[in-house]
C-alpha cells in the first residue's frame, strides 16, 4: 500500500495522542520507520498493524480509530495539496461520489501501482442515494464512512447519515452497500432543469417527417395514436408529408 495512507495513519496517531504514544505504537507493531514517503509502496498489512497496535496502546476501539482517521483524511490531504483536486471533483455531493473512480484513475500518474477502491451510486432520490463501495482490501469500511461524512460536511455543508445495508465477500473483493441519507436538494433542481431544457429544445426544434424521409432509405411513420401513417413499402398507402412530429 502506498505511503500516503500509512503517513495519514501515522500523522493521526501523532496528532491525536502524542509522540511517546507513537513511539509505543511503533514498538508494539514492530515498525521501524518514523516517516513514510507518499509515493513509495509499503507492505499491505502495515496500515492494520499500526491500527491494532494503536488499539493495544490506547485502548481505543479499532472501528472508532478507523472512523476518526477517515474523518481526518480531508484535512490531512492539505499537506500534499490534494484537497484542491477534491474541490473540483463535482458541483454536488452525488457528482463528487460518482467522480471518485475517475479521480483514483487520474492519480495513477502519481501512484502507478495503485489498487484503487471503486464507488458506484444508484437509486438517487431527494433524501439520499445508495452507494456501492468495492475494494480489494478489507477493514476500510469505517475509514471510508468517516471520509464520506467529513467530506460531505467540508465541501458541501451536508450532514450524511450512513446506513449499512450489506457486506459481501466475493473472491478477493469486499463489496459494501450503504444508504447515504442526506438532504439531496439538487436532485429536484437538476430534474426540473433537465425537463425545462428538454421542453425548450422540443419547442424550438420541430422536426418534420420530411427530414426522416430524406435521411433514411426505409421508414415507417406512426401517428400519435401509434397508427402507421406511412412506410416506403407499397403496402403502406397513406402518405403524410409535412406532418410535424416532436
Ligand atoms: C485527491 C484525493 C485522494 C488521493 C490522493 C487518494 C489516494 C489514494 C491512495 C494513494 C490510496 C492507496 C491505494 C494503494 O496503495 O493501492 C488510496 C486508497 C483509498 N482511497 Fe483514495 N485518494 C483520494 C481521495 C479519496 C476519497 C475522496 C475517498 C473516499 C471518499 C477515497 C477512498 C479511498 C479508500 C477507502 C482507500 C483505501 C482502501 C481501499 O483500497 O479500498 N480516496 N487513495
Amino acid at each position: 500500500m502506498y505511503g500516503l495512507i500509512i503517513d495519514h495513519i501515522a500523522t493521526y496517531i501523532k496528532e491525536k495522542y502524542c509522540e511517546s504514544t507513537w513511539q509505543e505504537v511503533k514498538f508494539v507493531s514492530g515498525v521501524t520507520d518514523d516517516a513514510f514517503q507518499m509515493d513509495k509502496k509499503y507492505s499491505e498489512g502495515l496500515s492494520h498493524k499500526l491500527i491494532w497496535a494503536c488499539h493495544d496502546v490506547t485502548g481505543d476501539q479499532v472501528d472508532e480509530l478507523m472512523t476518526n482517521i477517515g474523518t481526518s483524511f480531508y484535512k490531512f490531504l492539505t499537506k500534499y495539496e490534494f484537497n484542491k483536486v477534491l474541490r473540483v471533483l463535482g458541483r454536488t455531493f452525488p457528482q463528487f461520489l460518482n467522480g471518485l473512480d475517475n479521480l483514483h484513475e487520474y492519480l495513477r500518474f502519481t501512484f502507478p501501482k495503485l489498487k484503487p477502491p471503486s464507488f458506484y451510486c444508484e437509486h438517487e432520490s431527494r433524501t439520499g442515494l445508495t452507494l456501492h463501495y468495492r475494494s480489494k482490501r478489507r477493514g476500510f469500511l469505517h475509514y471510508v464512512q468517516g471520509q464520506i461524512r467529513n467530506i460531505a460536511q467540508e465541501l458541501f455543508q451536508t450532514e450524511v447519515v450512513i446506513e449499512l445495508l450489506d457486506i459481501e465477500h466475493d473472491m478477493n473483493l469486499e463489496h459494501v452497500i450503504m444508504r447515504l441519507h442526506f438532504n439531496n436538494l439538487d436532485f429536484n433542481r437538476q430534474n426540473t432543469a433537465y425537463r425545462n431544457l428538454n421542453d425548450s429544445i422540443l419547442e424550438k426544434v420541430k422536426i418534420t417527417s420530411d427530414i426522416f424521409f430524406d435521411i433514411f432509405p426505409f421508414i415507417i411513420v406512426f401517428n400519435r395514436g401509434m397508427r402507421i401513417r406511412f412506410g416506403n413499402d407499397s403496402e403502406f398507402i397513406e402518405t403524410e408529408k409535412n406532418n410535424t412530429y416532436t
